[in-house]
């Protein structure tokens, strides 16, 4: 193995020289500890390397040995239900107050010797291309792992195992291509983390990824291999929605990365997350989640790394057919990290101490979504939904401003809103969601008029906006009817609808359907109740309906599946309508 010199130290970043072999993104190994580092520049013989664990009592004239290969992960059964700090290492013992692991100690991020039950499916003589699947693994209660060919792997079937117990050195086939050329598959494969996995193509996004939340899936809809980003200032409750979206989001498989957070935030994730219940099988639910952790008392370029990390963990669940969605918490605290490292390498900083290339960092990040059709021939998604925490709020700030232009789905996170309680405080003046026009013709499936009646709840809200400016001027009672009927409208729309409790047993998540029913019923009253005032009702009369108040609360009192309780909700409020209807009839014939 070759070795160099260190010659410099600065924090992470170290500078070694007789370095004129080693590759850009080479991964070496750093000093008598051998701590794990990354090429970033080479310039003659001289290479800077970012380190990913502590440098302290590092010394200039230890050697850096080079490793040949660059930085990847580890890819396997066993990934589910582990945590993993930024370059996946496995933290058992993070939770347990904090115990990191030692410097330079190298852990297998997958044990190899654990024994895992394997059902093959192909047979002596089967041709083989790169991303194929060889056979199944049970990883956890809910995932079966699929054992795929690796990239730029394939051949003919020499040999494959029977159906029997293996552990991570068995040989499970044997491939041969057509230069002879023999290479045995395995559990394990590994893929450099920077680099995008391959897939046979790119499909178009066709789906909604529901969440469960009326906010995102009726009014700002993220697609299944879509990019969102949720913006938030201080305590608005980004790291409540990602969770929420964790637990409820429509992706057989999570993979969360905490970015950054304070240890003892992290630490509470940490612990939170493992005992979070799947609500649908009802177990834990780790048993299909990756955690990824970066507290602020580790390396800052274990942070940098760990997102892509993180995605290429993604990508390779999405290669065996499934649908993945990736969170980060916080791309702040990420692109903090970058800003610091680049300050190290007094490289010329941009917008606010933020490199030129946070752009492209960012991109590489997001731009990794998509639903693909796999090498394999399945159809995977990657969803990526990154919070970002600008300084005071302000969305003008350069992370979360670049990030708008890789994401197509918006969620801004509301001071007012969080402070009056109102959850999730996903401002409905400031989000946005390009995916409509892909998640309308999903739903329409289900009822031809779902974009009608969205634009008539939609527009109420929009509405409302100037008309609290003139009533703030001229006072409400002074509006007409029909505008104070807006007004009126839009506080049914908040309470009933886009208010959500994560804590309420039934609001927690509303099913697709119940959403649907929800809205139509709104979207109903609305438009005979504005009917009803043209021709001369007054707003009284409206508000006196006596099950307006059910109405108000049926997000909590009518069950997901409940088609009773809603279709005799939905006949008390056309009845009372119409009786009103009637009386105004009445009224106008005298
Ligand atoms: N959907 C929700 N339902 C009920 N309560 C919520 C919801 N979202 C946020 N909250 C409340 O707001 C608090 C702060 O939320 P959260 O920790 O998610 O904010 P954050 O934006 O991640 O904060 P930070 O900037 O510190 O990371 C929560 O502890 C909870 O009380
Ligand atoms: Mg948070």
């Amino acid at each position: 193995m070759k070795t160099g010199i260190i010659i410099r130290i600065n924090g992470p970043i170290v500078e070694a020289r007789q370095m004129e072999e080693v590759g850009m993104l080479e991964v070496v190994e750093v000093g008598e500890l051998r701590l794990i580092g990354e090429v970033i520049r080479v310039r003659g013989e001289v290479a800077t390397i970012q380190v990913y664990e502590e440098t302290s009592g590092l010394r200039p004239g230890e050697p850096v040995y080079c490793t040949g290969r660059p930085l990847s992960v580890c890819l396997g059964p066993g990934l589910l239900g582990t945590i993993y700090d930024g370059i996946q290492r496995p933290l058992a013992r993070i939770a347990e107050g904090g115990a990191f692991i030692g410097r330079g100690v190298k852990k297998p991020a997958l044990d190899l010797e654990r024994k895992w039950s394997f059902q093959p499916i192909v047979k002596v003589g089967d041709e083989l291309k790169p991303g194929m699947v060889i056979g199944g693994v049970q990883e956890t209660e809910s995932v079966l792992h699929r054992v795929m060919v690796p990239p730029r792997v394939q051949g003919t079937v020499k040999s494959v195992v029977p159906p029997g117990e293996y552990d991570g050195h068995a040989e499970l086939c044997v491939l041969e291509d057509v230069a002879g050329k023999r290479t045995p598959v395995g559990f394990y494969q590994y893929w450099p983390v920077r680099q995008g996995r391959p897939s046979a193509s790119r499909l178009p996004l066709a789906q909604p990824l529901l969440t469960g939340l009326r906010v995102v899936d009726t009014f700002f809809p993220l697609a299944k291999g879509g990019a969102a980003a949720i913006p938030g200032g201080f305590g608005t409750g980004k790291t409540m929605t990602q969770q929420a979206l964790a637990k409820w989001c429509e992706a057989k498989i999570i993979v969360y990365i905490g970015c950054g957070e304070r240890g003892n935030e992290m630490t509470e994730v940490l612990r939170e997350f493992p005992e979070l219940i799947d609500p649908r099988s009802g177990r834990s639910l780790m048993e299909r989640t990756i955690l990824i952790a970066n507290t602020s008392n580790m390396p800052v370029a274990a942070r940098e790394v760990s997102i892509y990390t993180g995605i290429s963990l993604a990508e390779y669940y999405r290669d065996m057919g499934y649908d993945v969605a990736i969170m980060a918490d916080s791309t702040s605290r990420w692109a903090e990290a970058l800003r610091e490292l680049s300050g190290r390498l007094e490289e010329m900083p941009a917008d606010e101490g933020f490199p030129a290339y946070l752009p492209d960092r960012l991109a590489s990040f997001y731009e990794r979504s998509g639903r693909v059709q796999t090498l394999g021939g399945a159809e995977g998604t990657v969803s990526v939904i990154g919070a970002v925490s600008p300084p005071g709020g302000d969305f003008s700030e350069p992370v979360t401003q670049h990030t708008t232009r890789f994401i197509r789905c918006f969620w801004a996170l509301d001071r007012d809103l969080a402070n009056a309680r109102h959850y999730p405080a996903i401002s409905w003046r400031n989000s946005y969601s390009e995916y409509l026009p892909e998640t309308t013709q999903w739903w329409r499936q289900y009822d031809l008029t779902w974009k009608e009646n969205r634009d008539v709840l939609m527009n109420v809200l929009q509405e409302e906006v100037s008309l609290q400016r003139i009533a703030k001027l001229v006072g409400p009672d002074a509006l007409p009817e029909s505008q104070r009927l807006t007004l009126f409208a839009a506080e049914i729309i908040k309470n009933a609808f886009l208010q959500q409790n994560s804590f309420d047993e039934v609001d927690m998540y509303c099913s697709p359907k119940k959403q649907l029913w929800m809205m139509n019923l709104l979207a109903f009253f609305i438009t005979r109740s504005q009917e009803l005032i043209k021709n001369g009702c007054t707003l009284n009369e409206i508000r006196a309906i006596p099950d307006l108040d059910r109405m108000n609360r049926m997000k909590s009192e009518i069950k997901n599946d409940d088609v009773a309780a809603m279709t005799s909700l939905e006949q008390r409020v056309h009845a009372a309508l119409d009786s009103i209807a009637r009386e105004q009839l009445a009224r106008a014939s005298k």
